[in-house]
């Protein structure tokens, strides 16, 4: 299985950090590409072994496993390139927020097998949360590969297409609101005394930990949290003051915030309204390329 990534951003980068440090898929099995080669992700990228390339043709005809990971605004621009050279042998999984299947699916020849999914940046430490949903030409082996493959970074699971927005509301922000988290968590801990490193140490800890408890043991996180709250001690009295500040209101609303966001993100997607300047940079290069303005880069 070859795995290319369309596009080299931040998603691209961690999910092939993950894939090569957990012994998935070796580095030389994965390329990427983007038109611009001088972003700190694409260096990253190159480091860890990966293939790069400027031509998004190439990752196609070298892969079997296609990622659509360009924002979504570009994905209409980049499956208008593309048509014509992705076949029913390739699996193309988007994870481009708010863009459906339906949008990709139009895109394509009839045969084209799609699934959508959301991931988080987390699948960089394998510890991942991915989810999917299949297109009308992919298979049961098709969600097998999936599983296998980024079952190697973290957890993976099929879901309704109708739940991958609030998916990305949760879990696809979901590491952004933990490094917030963390980093005033170890703020109220250097604010009373504590050094900074250990206090981001233990911030982190007890995030991660929880986490794993949770899933462990299949408890409601209330009754975890009535576990560490003794009668009239330290911890009841911070979580009264979580409540005054409407704490988990703000998390809920926070969710709720991405999803529609996400929501917004879909018209974008869909609709091809994106501005010239952002999207066909590697479509307008082969043009200069072809009437020679422009000389192409090797690699
Ligand atoms: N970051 C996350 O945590 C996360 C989580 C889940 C899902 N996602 C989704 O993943 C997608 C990528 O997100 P990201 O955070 O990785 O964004 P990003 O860092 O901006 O990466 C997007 C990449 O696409 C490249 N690109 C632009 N036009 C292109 C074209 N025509 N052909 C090929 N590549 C092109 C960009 O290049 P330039 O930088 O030169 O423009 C950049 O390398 C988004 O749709 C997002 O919704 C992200």
């Amino acid at each position: 299985m070859h795995i290319g990534f369309i596009g080299s951003g931040n998603l691209a980068l961690y999910v092939a950090k993950g894939l090569v440090r957990s012994g998935a898929i070796r580095a030389s099995q994965i390329i990427a590409s983007t038109p611009e080669t001088k972003k700190a992700t694409v260096k990253e990228i190159k480091q860890l072994g990966v293939k790069f390339t400027k031509d998004n043709k190439v990752t196609v005809q070298e892969s079997k496993l296609l990622v659509l990971a360009v924002k979504p605004k570009i994905i209409p621009f980049v499956l208008d390139e593309l048509h014509s050279f992705i076949t029913k042998d390739h699996l193309v999984v988007s994870f481009a927020a708010g863009v459906n299947i339906a949008s990709i699916e139009k895109k394509l020849q009839a045969d084209a097998k799609v699934m959508r999914g959301m991931t988080n940046t987390c699948c960089a430490v394998t510890e991942g949360a991915t989810v999917y949903a299949t297109g009308k030409n992919a298979t049961d082996e098709d969600c097998q590969v999936v599983e296998q493959i980024f079952g190697r970074v973290g957890t993976v699971e099929e879901v309704e297409e109708a739940h991958i927005d609030a998916v990305t509301g949760l879990s696809g922000s979901g590491p952004a609101y933990a490094f917030e988290a963390i980093e005033a968590l170890s703020d109220g801990a250097v604010k009373m005394g504590l050094p900074r490193g250990l206090a981001l140490r233990l911030g982190a800890q007890s995030l991660i930990g929880a986490g794993r408890m949770l899933l462990d043991t299949g408890k409601h996180p209330g009754e975890l949290k009535d576990a560490i709250c003794s009668p009239e001690g330290a911890t009841i009295y911070a979580l009264h003051h979580l409540e005054k500040g409407g704490f988990r209101s703000l998390l809920i609303d926070a969710v709720e915030a991405s999803c529609c966001r996400t929501r917004e993100l879909q018209v974008q997607g869909s609709e091809e309204e994106t501005d010239q300047e952002s999207i066909k940079r590697s479509i307008r290069e082969d043009f200069l390329e072809q009437n020679g303005i422009l000389k192409r880069e090797s690699g």
